[in-house]
């Protein structure tokens, strides 16, 4: 039995990335994670996922393109102080990156099963990251539905933004919250 996997898996948090400063994972950490994230089922073996990673000067560029999405895009014209945190906003952990699902037409593998095959892929991240020490957090916000942001990412029509994942070092740790109890979510199937 392999009691730190268990044990991981028992104690996973979230951290906000506002909870989040540096340092995040190495080049050779990060590879690592990545390398992981693509190993989760996938029927007929589609790879219907990928990855765009903002590390460095890249989050505050693309910070600028969430600025201008929300200049654009919001129903009220913001206020500088929102356009600031706007550009910032990938800035707030050491590495981002962008878990992207891709759907194709495939006879006996669903649009459904292809997106949960992402979403595994997100998680798998996650984890792979918490196993190094570093807490993530998965976030879609609302530049995961911005059409200017699809552009920005160069989304094609059979993509969507499953998430953003922000990994990086906890600057402290989350308090435990409450769990589903397993009678609410579990039933036992007879006859
Ligand atoms: C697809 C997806 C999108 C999410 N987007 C957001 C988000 O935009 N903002 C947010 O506060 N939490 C979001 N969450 C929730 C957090 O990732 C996290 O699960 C939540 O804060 C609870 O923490 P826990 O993972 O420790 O239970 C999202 C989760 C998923 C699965």
């Amino acid at each position: 039995m392999d009691a730190t996997t268990l044990a991981l898996l028992k104690s996973r948090r979230s951290v906000k990335p506002d909870l989040m400063s540096a340092p995040g994972p190495s080049p050779a950490q990060l590879e690592e994670i990545l390398t992981i994230a693509a190993r989760v089922p996938d029927h007929k073996k589609l790879v219907p996922w990928r990855f765009v990673v903002f590390e460095g000067d890249a989050r505050r560029a693309f910070g600028e393109r969430i600025a201008e999405a929300c200049k654009a895009e919001d129903t009220m014209e913001p206020s500088e102080i929102r356009l600031e945190a706007e550009r910032n906003r990938f800035m707030r952990a050491p590495v981002v990156v962008a878990v992207i699902s891709r759907v194709s037409p495939k006879p006996g593998a669903p649009e459904w099963e292809q997106i949960l095959s992402a979403g595994a892929s997100a998680m798998n991240m996650c984890i792979a990251a918490n196993a190094m020490g570093y807490a993530t957090c998965w976030l879609t916000e609302w530049i995961a539905y911005s059409p200017r942001i699809r552009e920005a990412l160069a989304l094609a029509e059979n993509e969507r933004v499953v998430g953003f994942v922000y990994i990086g070092t906890a600057t402290s740790r989350p308090e435990e919250r409450p769990r589903p109890a397993l009678a609410d979510v579990v039933s036992r199937w007879s006859a």
